[in-house]
Protein backbone atom coordinates (compact mmCIF):
# COMPACT_ATOMS: atom_id res chain seq x y z
CA UNK A 1 0.00 0.00 0.00
CA UNK A 2 1.94 3.51 -1.29
CA UNK A 3 1.54 6.79 0.53
CA UNK A 4 -0.34 8.18 -2.61
CA UNK A 5 -3.09 6.00 -3.17
CA UNK A 6 -3.99 6.63 1.06
CA UNK A 7 -4.06 10.44 0.42
CA UNK A 8 -5.92 10.00 -2.69
CA UNK A 9 -8.55 7.96 -0.98
CA UNK A 10 -8.46 9.50 2.36
CA UNK A 11 -8.49 13.35 1.51
CA UNK A 12 -5.07 13.30 3.94
CA UNK A 13 -2.47 14.85 1.86
CA UNK A 14 0.57 13.15 1.79
CA UNK A 15 2.58 15.79 3.55
CA UNK A 16 0.60 15.02 6.26
CA UNK A 17 0.55 11.32 6.21
CA UNK A 18 4.49 11.76 6.59
CA UNK A 19 4.47 14.16 9.35
CA UNK A 20 3.49 12.89 12.95
CA UNK A 21 -0.11 13.43 14.08
CA UNK A 22 -2.15 13.60 17.18
CA UNK A 23 -4.34 10.64 17.70
CA UNK A 24 -6.77 9.65 20.60
CA UNK A 25 -7.35 6.46 21.63
CA UNK A 26 -11.55 6.28 21.85
CA UNK A 27 -13.28 3.30 23.46
CA UNK A 28 -15.87 2.42 20.90
CA UNK A 29 -17.00 -1.01 20.95
CA UNK A 30 -17.73 -2.09 24.69
CA UNK A 31 -17.35 -5.56 25.65
CA UNK A 32 -20.91 -6.81 24.99
CA UNK A 33 -21.51 -5.03 21.87
CA UNK A 34 -18.08 -6.96 20.72
CA UNK A 35 -19.17 -10.16 21.98
CA UNK A 36 -22.92 -9.45 20.32
CA UNK A 37 -21.01 -8.45 17.16
CA UNK A 38 -18.39 -12.19 16.89
CA UNK A 39 -21.65 -14.74 18.11
CA UNK A 40 -23.69 -12.98 15.72
CA UNK A 41 -21.61 -13.60 12.96
CA UNK A 42 -20.14 -17.04 13.91
CA UNK A 43 -23.92 -17.96 14.54
CA UNK A 44 -25.61 -16.36 11.31
CA UNK A 45 -22.89 -18.02 9.27
CA UNK A 46 -23.91 -21.66 10.46
CA UNK A 47 -27.32 -20.52 9.97
CA UNK A 48 -26.99 -19.42 6.81
CA UNK A 49 -24.77 -22.85 5.78
CA UNK A 50 -27.25 -25.19 7.89
CA UNK A 51 -30.37 -23.52 6.32
CA UNK A 52 -28.97 -23.83 2.76
CA UNK A 53 -28.36 -27.62 3.36
CA UNK A 54 -31.89 -27.55 4.45
CA UNK A 55 -33.07 -26.38 1.30
CA UNK A 56 -30.98 -28.35 -0.60
CA UNK A 57 -29.88 -31.48 1.01
CA UNK A 58 -26.83 -32.41 -1.02
CA UNK A 59 -27.38 -36.10 -2.05
CA UNK A 60 -23.94 -37.23 -2.28
CA UNK A 61 -23.81 -37.34 1.73
CA UNK A 62 -25.95 -40.25 1.93
CA UNK A 63 -23.59 -42.77 2.01
CA UNK A 64 -26.36 -45.37 2.80
CA UNK A 65 -29.92 -46.18 3.58
CA UNK A 66 -31.47 -42.84 4.90
CA UNK A 67 -31.96 -45.04 8.40
CA UNK A 68 -28.61 -45.90 8.76
CA UNK A 69 -27.08 -42.08 9.12
CA UNK A 70 -28.26 -39.38 11.08
CA UNK A 71 -25.90 -36.00 9.05
CA UNK A 72 -29.27 -34.43 7.78
CA UNK A 73 -30.55 -34.70 11.78
CA UNK A 74 -27.28 -32.65 12.51
CA UNK A 75 -27.48 -30.34 10.41
CA UNK A 76 -30.99 -29.34 11.85
CA UNK A 77 -29.70 -30.12 14.76
CA UNK A 78 -26.98 -27.20 14.38
CA UNK A 79 -29.84 -25.14 12.96
CA UNK A 80 -32.14 -24.81 15.57
CA UNK A 81 -29.22 -24.62 18.01
CA UNK A 82 -27.35 -21.71 16.32
CA UNK A 83 -30.80 -20.18 15.75
CA UNK A 84 -31.62 -20.28 19.83
CA UNK A 85 -28.38 -18.61 20.22
CA UNK A 86 -28.91 -16.18 17.94
CA UNK A 87 -31.73 -14.70 19.11
CA UNK A 88 -31.02 -14.18 22.56
CA UNK A 89 -27.73 -12.41 21.69
CA UNK A 90 -29.81 -10.23 19.38
CA UNK A 91 -32.15 -9.72 22.43
CA UNK A 92 -29.42 -8.88 24.78
CA UNK A 93 -28.16 -6.58 21.78
CA UNK A 94 -31.79 -5.03 21.84
CA UNK A 95 -31.48 -4.25 25.34
CA UNK A 96 -28.43 -2.61 24.78
CA UNK A 97 -29.34 -0.55 22.68
CA UNK A 98 -30.63 1.83 25.79
CA UNK A 99 -28.13 1.29 28.43
CA UNK A 100 -24.61 1.08 26.66
CA UNK A 101 -22.70 4.05 25.47
CA UNK A 102 -22.82 6.59 23.00
CA UNK A 103 -21.94 4.63 20.42
CA UNK A 104 -24.10 1.20 21.09
CA UNK A 105 -27.32 3.46 21.25
CA UNK A 106 -30.21 3.59 19.32
CA UNK A 107 -29.68 6.90 18.44
CA UNK A 108 -26.56 6.06 16.57
CA UNK A 109 -28.79 4.14 14.21
CA UNK A 110 -30.66 7.02 12.84
CA UNK A 111 -29.60 10.11 10.65
CA UNK A 112 -31.49 12.77 12.59
CA UNK A 113 -28.85 15.72 12.14
CA UNK A 114 -28.12 17.16 8.89
CA UNK A 115 -24.46 16.48 9.04
CA UNK A 116 -25.47 12.62 9.66
CA UNK A 117 -27.51 12.93 6.52
CA UNK A 118 -24.59 14.52 4.49
CA UNK A 119 -22.42 11.74 5.87
CA UNK A 120 -24.46 9.81 4.33
CA UNK A 121 -24.46 10.95 1.14
CA UNK A 122 -20.33 11.09 1.74
CA UNK A 123 -20.13 8.00 2.45
CA UNK A 124 -21.76 6.77 0.04
CA UNK A 125 -20.03 8.49 -2.95
CA UNK A 126 -16.50 7.09 -1.04
CA UNK A 127 -18.00 3.29 -1.15
CA UNK A 128 -19.71 2.78 -4.78
CA UNK A 129 -17.20 6.06 -6.55
CA UNK A 130 -14.32 5.69 -4.39
CA UNK A 131 -13.97 9.53 -4.17
CA UNK A 132 -12.41 10.55 -0.80
CA UNK A 133 -14.16 11.36 1.94
CA UNK A 134 -15.08 14.93 2.83
CA UNK A 135 -16.29 15.82 6.03
CA UNK A 136 -14.48 14.31 9.11
CA UNK A 137 -16.25 10.72 10.04
CA UNK A 138 -18.25 9.86 12.91
CA UNK A 139 -15.72 7.36 15.17
CA UNK A 140 -18.77 4.95 15.78
CA UNK A 141 -20.80 3.40 13.23
CA UNK A 142 -21.03 6.52 10.18
CA UNK A 143 -24.42 7.75 9.20
CA UNK A 144 -24.84 5.15 6.09
CA UNK A 145 -23.55 2.07 8.12
CA UNK A 146 -25.88 2.94 11.60
CA UNK A 147 -28.86 2.58 9.26
CA UNK A 148 -28.07 -0.69 7.32
CA UNK A 149 -27.69 -2.14 10.25
CA UNK A 150 -30.84 -0.67 11.41
CA UNK A 151 -32.66 -2.14 8.33
CA UNK A 152 -30.53 -5.56 9.19
CA UNK A 153 -31.91 -5.69 12.37
CA UNK A 154 -35.52 -6.06 10.97
CA UNK A 155 -34.44 -8.40 8.64
CA UNK A 156 -33.57 -10.56 12.15
CA UNK A 157 -36.66 -9.84 13.21
CA UNK A 158 -38.25 -11.13 10.44
CA UNK A 159 -36.38 -14.06 10.01
CA UNK A 160 -36.67 -14.79 13.64
CA UNK A 161 -40.61 -14.96 13.36
CA UNK A 162 -40.41 -17.41 9.91
CA UNK A 163 -38.18 -19.54 11.85
CA UNK A 164 -40.17 -19.94 14.89
CA UNK A 165 -43.36 -20.63 12.53
CA UNK A 166 -41.76 -23.22 10.65
CA UNK A 167 -40.65 -24.50 14.57
CA UNK A 168 -44.18 -24.38 15.21
CA UNK A 169 -45.39 -27.34 13.45
CA UNK A 170 -42.35 -29.45 14.82
CA UNK A 171 -42.06 -28.87 18.51
CA UNK A 172 -44.37 -28.07 21.48
CA UNK A 173 -42.20 -26.29 22.84
CA UNK A 174 -44.01 -22.39 24.20
CA UNK A 175 -41.18 -20.43 22.21
CA UNK A 176 -42.15 -21.83 19.25
CA UNK A 177 -45.87 -22.31 19.47
CA UNK A 178 -46.11 -18.34 20.17
CA UNK A 179 -45.60 -17.70 16.41
CA UNK A 180 -48.04 -20.39 15.19
CA UNK A 181 -50.63 -17.58 14.33
CA UNK A 182 -47.66 -16.40 11.85
CA UNK A 183 -48.29 -19.73 9.27
CA UNK A 184 -51.59 -19.17 7.77
CA UNK A 185 -51.00 -15.36 7.82
CA UNK A 186 -48.33 -16.35 5.27
CA UNK A 187 -50.16 -18.67 3.02
CA UNK A 188 -49.54 -22.11 4.94
CA UNK A 189 -46.16 -23.39 5.55
CA UNK A 190 -44.61 -23.20 1.99
CA UNK A 191 -45.65 -19.57 2.25
CA UNK A 192 -43.29 -18.98 5.18
CA UNK A 193 -40.44 -21.11 4.17
CA UNK A 194 -40.20 -19.47 0.45
CA UNK A 195 -39.77 -15.92 2.88
CA UNK A 196 -37.26 -17.99 4.84
CA UNK A 197 -35.55 -19.00 1.96
CA UNK A 198 -35.36 -15.64 0.70
CA UNK A 199 -33.88 -13.64 3.58
CA UNK A 200 -30.85 -15.83 3.17
CA UNK A 201 -29.64 -14.30 0.27
CA UNK A 202 -29.91 -11.31 1.94
CA UNK A 203 -28.08 -12.63 5.04
CA UNK A 204 -25.18 -13.96 2.28
CA UNK A 205 -25.05 -10.20 0.43
CA UNK A 206 -25.22 -8.61 3.75
CA UNK A 207 -22.01 -10.44 4.80
CA UNK A 208 -20.11 -10.41 1.40
CA UNK A 209 -20.48 -6.18 1.45
CA UNK A 210 -20.31 -5.76 5.03
CA UNK A 211 -16.77 -7.52 5.44
CA UNK A 212 -15.38 -5.86 2.03
CA UNK A 213 -16.46 -2.29 3.73
CA UNK A 214 -15.29 -2.91 6.82
CA UNK A 215 -11.77 -3.89 5.40
CA UNK A 216 -12.34 -0.91 3.02
CA UNK A 217 -12.87 1.78 5.61
CA UNK A 218 -10.25 0.04 7.72
CA UNK A 219 -7.93 1.38 4.72
CA UNK A 220 -9.24 5.02 3.95
CA UNK A 221 -9.98 5.81 7.66
CA UNK A 222 -6.84 4.47 8.83
CA UNK A 223 -7.69 4.13 12.08
CA UNK A 224 -8.08 0.60 13.15
CA UNK A 225 -11.80 0.30 12.38
CA UNK A 226 -10.52 -3.70 11.92
CA UNK A 227 -8.85 -3.80 15.19
CA UNK A 228 -11.52 -2.07 16.81
CA UNK A 229 -14.28 -4.74 16.55
CA UNK A 230 -11.67 -6.99 18.35
CA UNK A 231 -10.43 -4.56 20.93
CA UNK A 232 -12.99 -2.39 21.20
CA UNK A 233 -10.35 1.12 20.68
CA UNK A 234 -10.26 3.23 17.70
CA UNK A 235 -8.47 6.36 16.90
CA UNK A 236 -9.39 10.26 16.10
CA UNK A 237 -7.72 13.14 15.41
CA UNK A 238 -7.84 15.27 18.27
CA UNK A 239 -9.83 17.90 16.61
CA UNK A 240 -12.45 15.95 15.59
CA UNK A 241 -15.43 16.35 18.02
CA UNK A 242 -18.31 13.84 16.41
C1 LIG B 1 -31.17 -15.84 10.92
C2 LIG B 1 -30.70 -16.59 9.98
C3 LIG B 1 -31.39 -17.79 9.39
C4 LIG B 1 -31.20 -18.21 8.12
C5 LIG B 1 -30.27 -17.58 7.10
C6 LIG B 1 -32.04 -19.37 7.92
C7 LIG B 1 -32.13 -20.09 6.75
C8 LIG B 1 -32.94 -21.18 6.53
C9 LIG B 1 -33.14 -21.82 5.24
C10 LIG B 1 -32.52 -21.39 3.93
C11 LIG B 1 -33.97 -22.88 5.44
C12 LIG B 1 -34.45 -23.86 4.38
C13 LIG B 1 -35.79 -23.39 3.84
C14 LIG B 1 -36.23 -24.25 2.70
O1 LIG B 1 -36.84 -25.31 2.95
O2 LIG B 1 -35.93 -23.93 1.54
C15 LIG B 1 -34.31 -22.91 6.84
C16 LIG B 1 -35.15 -23.85 7.43
C17 LIG B 1 -35.60 -23.74 8.73
N1 LIG B 1 -35.23 -22.78 9.67
FE1 LIG B 1 -33.99 -21.25 9.38
N2 LIG B 1 -32.72 -19.64 9.09
C18 LIG B 1 -32.37 -18.69 10.01
C19 LIG B 1 -32.86 -18.56 11.29
C20 LIG B 1 -33.79 -19.41 11.85
C21 LIG B 1 -34.37 -19.25 13.16
C22 LIG B 1 -34.08 -18.09 14.13
C23 LIG B 1 -35.20 -20.30 13.37
C24 LIG B 1 -35.99 -20.52 14.62
C25 LIG B 1 -36.12 -21.66 15.20
C26 LIG B 1 -35.16 -21.13 12.18
C27 LIG B 1 -35.90 -22.30 11.98
C28 LIG B 1 -35.95 -23.02 10.82
C29 LIG B 1 -36.78 -24.20 10.62
C30 LIG B 1 -37.73 -24.81 11.65
C31 LIG B 1 -36.56 -24.65 9.32
C32 LIG B 1 -37.21 -25.88 8.64
C33 LIG B 1 -36.42 -27.11 8.97
C34 LIG B 1 -36.94 -28.35 8.28
O3 LIG B 1 -37.99 -28.32 7.65
O4 LIG B 1 -36.24 -29.38 8.35
N3 LIG B 1 -34.29 -20.56 11.28
N4 LIG B 1 -33.66 -21.87 7.49
C1 LIG C 1 -19.81 -12.79 9.03
C2 LIG C 1 -20.84 -12.24 9.54
C3 LIG C 1 -20.93 -10.84 10.09
C4 LIG C 1 -22.08 -10.24 10.44
C5 LIG C 1 -23.47 -10.81 10.33
C6 LIG C 1 -21.76 -8.91 10.94
C7 LIG C 1 -22.69 -8.00 11.42
C8 LIG C 1 -22.40 -6.77 11.99
C9 LIG C 1 -23.35 -5.90 12.65
C10 LIG C 1 -24.83 -6.19 12.81
C11 LIG C 1 -22.67 -4.82 13.10
C12 LIG C 1 -23.24 -3.67 13.95
C13 LIG C 1 -22.83 -3.96 15.39
C14 LIG C 1 -23.65 -3.30 16.45
O1 LIG C 1 -23.83 -2.09 16.47
O2 LIG C 1 -24.14 -4.03 17.31
C15 LIG C 1 -21.28 -4.96 12.71
C16 LIG C 1 -20.27 -4.07 12.96
C17 LIG C 1 -18.97 -4.23 12.55
N1 LIG C 1 -18.43 -5.36 11.92
FE1 LIG C 1 -19.42 -7.03 11.41
N2 LIG C 1 -20.39 -8.73 10.90
C18 LIG C 1 -19.84 -9.89 10.38
C19 LIG C 1 -18.50 -10.15 10.17
C20 LIG C 1 -17.51 -9.20 10.30
C21 LIG C 1 -16.10 -9.41 9.97
C22 LIG C 1 -15.51 -10.72 9.45
C23 LIG C 1 -15.48 -8.22 10.22
C24 LIG C 1 -14.03 -7.85 10.04
C25 LIG C 1 -13.03 -8.59 10.38
C26 LIG C 1 -16.45 -7.28 10.72
C27 LIG C 1 -16.20 -5.99 11.10
C28 LIG C 1 -17.09 -5.12 11.68
C29 LIG C 1 -16.75 -3.81 12.16
C30 LIG C 1 -15.37 -3.17 12.07
C31 LIG C 1 -17.92 -3.26 12.71
C32 LIG C 1 -18.08 -1.89 13.36
C33 LIG C 1 -17.86 -0.77 12.41
C34 LIG C 1 -19.07 -0.30 11.69
O3 LIG C 1 -19.91 0.33 12.31
O4 LIG C 1 -19.20 -0.56 10.48
N3 LIG C 1 -17.68 -7.91 10.76
N4 LIG C 1 -21.13 -6.18 12.04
Amino acid sequence: MSTPNVAANSGISAAAIERPADYRRVYVWELPVRAYHWINAITLVALCVTGYLIGAPIRAFYAAEAYQQYWFGWVRFIHFLCAYVYVFNFLARLYWGFVGNKYARWSAFFPLKKSQRQEIVDVIKADVLETKLHGPISTGHNALAGLIYFFTFLAFVFQTVTGFALYSSMSNSWMPRMFVWIVPLMGGDAGVRFWHHLFLWFFVSFIVVHVYLAFYHDYIEGRGTISSIVGGWKFEREKSDK
